[in-house]
């Protein structure tokens, strides 16, 4: 129970300290942070106040007399170290991130009429033997374009000739596997992780094949391919240094996570040290579908303490129920943790892949928030409207 008088201590930045004045109690440190102490009955109002005045809290920590830990910027890997106090409101905190903040975030530089013609460099299994399926990690060469991206968005691929009606074929999207600057780290190349759709047809029981995903595995180095875009400002990263970051991918809904993960850990450009929490929740059907497994299991050895990676390996792995372990289940078993987590202003959740794996998402999130009597379906859409649960599923 939260008695009116109780105390909670705001971390905040962006804030000038002379706009605390209002508030009862404050200190500035060193590192930019505000501290600002809060009766439980103001909590919601101060929040909004620090909001209008553009600060952004990073951290509510309850003043018990006997401090709790809290994961902090100095400690941020280790997510045993978050406060185990429940939500004080079944409000989500802090600042509402706008979709996106940074002005300059290029949107269909190349339109499907007018589509870059880039060239194939590269064109890599990432299927092991004995995994299922094909899946591809392609690199184009965009010299001479004026197409630039960030992480989280997508480009279009056009595929070459028509589709069943004798009309050119129509775009698909694919989210974008590298960083701005690309996999040569020469800001001349776009990377794209595709899994060749390959189904029998309902019908007549025919092996078909995906008309974009195949011709993209086909690919041969030196082709042609007919680029547009980048779209998408649903799966930007949140400019905080500091921020949290749960990524839930199925399949190649990697893409925008090794994107992510190379920008905070692999290439530590001078213009983002990223000092949060990482954990990538990962599904596939066998460890030979790992995708970019190498790449994964280093960066975990080297960031201990800011990456954590959770396989859900579901024709290997059993769940709880002895049934296969899907993403869900590995949120269920992390509950705890994700809860506190999530519940961290600083944190956002992004979930890429399957648009079946929504519901079992929601699912695992409904029993975590539960055991807080949190009302998860409320909750989320807070969260969404806060622009911290990032979803992109197809
Ligand atoms: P198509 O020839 O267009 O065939 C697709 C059609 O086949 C479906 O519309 C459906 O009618 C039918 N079909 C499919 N499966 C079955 C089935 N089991 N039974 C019966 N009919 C079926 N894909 C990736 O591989 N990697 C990515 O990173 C990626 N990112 C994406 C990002 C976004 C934002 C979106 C929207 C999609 C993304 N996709 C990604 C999916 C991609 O856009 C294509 O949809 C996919 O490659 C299939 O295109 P295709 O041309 O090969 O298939
Ligand atoms: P499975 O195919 O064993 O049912 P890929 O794209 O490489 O096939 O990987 C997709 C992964 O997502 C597989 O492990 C697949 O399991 C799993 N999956 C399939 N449906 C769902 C779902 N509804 N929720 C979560 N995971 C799913």
């Amino acid at each position: 129970m939260y008695t009116s008088n109780r105390l909670f201590q705001f971390e905040v930045v962006g804030l000038n300290p002379g706009s605390t004045a209002q508030t009862q109690s404050c200190s500035v440190r060193q590192s930019g942070s505000i501290f600002i102490t809060v009766p439980y009955a103001r909590m919601n109002q101060e929040m909004r106040r620090i909001s209008r005045l553009g600060g952004t809290i990073v951290n509510i920590q309850p003043l018990d007399g006997q401090r709790q830990p809290t994961a902090s910027a100095s400690s941020p890997g280790s997510s045993t170290q978050v406060s185990m106090q429940p939500a004080p409101t079944q409000q989500p905190q802090g600042k509402i991130h706008p979709k996106s903040e940074d002005t300059k975030i290029p949107v269909n530089t190349y339109r499907p009429k007018t589509p870059f013609i880039g060239k194939c460099l590269s064109n890599e299994p990432l299927v092991a033997e004995g995994g299922s399926g094909i899946v591809q990690h392609l690199v184009f060469d965009l010299a001479g374009s004026d197409l630039k991206y960030i992480e989280g968005q997508s480009i279009g691929i056009i595929p070459p000739g028509t589709d069943a009606k004798g009309k050119p074929n129509k775009l698909r999207l694919y989210s974008i596997a590298s960083t701005r600057h690309g996999d040569n780290e020469e800001d001349s190349t776009v990377s794209l992780c595709v899994r060749q759709l390959e189904y029998n047809h309902p019908e007549t029981g025919e092996k078909v094949y995906g008309v974009c995903s195949t011709h993209l595995c086909n690919l041969n180095v030196g082709d042609d391919v007919a680029i547009t875009g980048p779209v998408g400002k649903e799966m930007l990263l949140p400019p905080e240094e500091d921020a949290n970051i749960i990524m839930i991918a199925t399949g190649t809904g990697i893409a925008p996570f090794r994107a992510y993960l190379w920008r905070m850990f692999k290439e530590q450009h001078e213009d983002y040290k990223f000092r949060g929490l990482a954990w990538l929740f990962f599904g596939i059907p066998y460890t030979a579908n790992i995708l970019y497994k190498e790449e994964l299991e280093k960066l975990q050895q080297e960031f201990p303490n800011n990456f954590r990676l959770t396989y859900a390996i579901s024709r290997e792995q059993q769940n709880a129920e002895g049934g296969k372990m899907y993403i869900q289940h590995r949120i269920q078993e992390n509950a705890d943790e994700l809860w506190k987590l999530i519940q961290q202003p600083k944190t956002h959740t992004y979930i890429c892949g399957l648009k079946g794996m929504e519901g079992g998402i929601d699912e695992g999130m409904y029993s975590a928030a539960s055991k807080f009597d949190v009302d998860w379906p409320t909750y989320q859409k807070e969260l969404k409207k806060a622009h911290r649960w990032h979803v992109e599923t197809y």
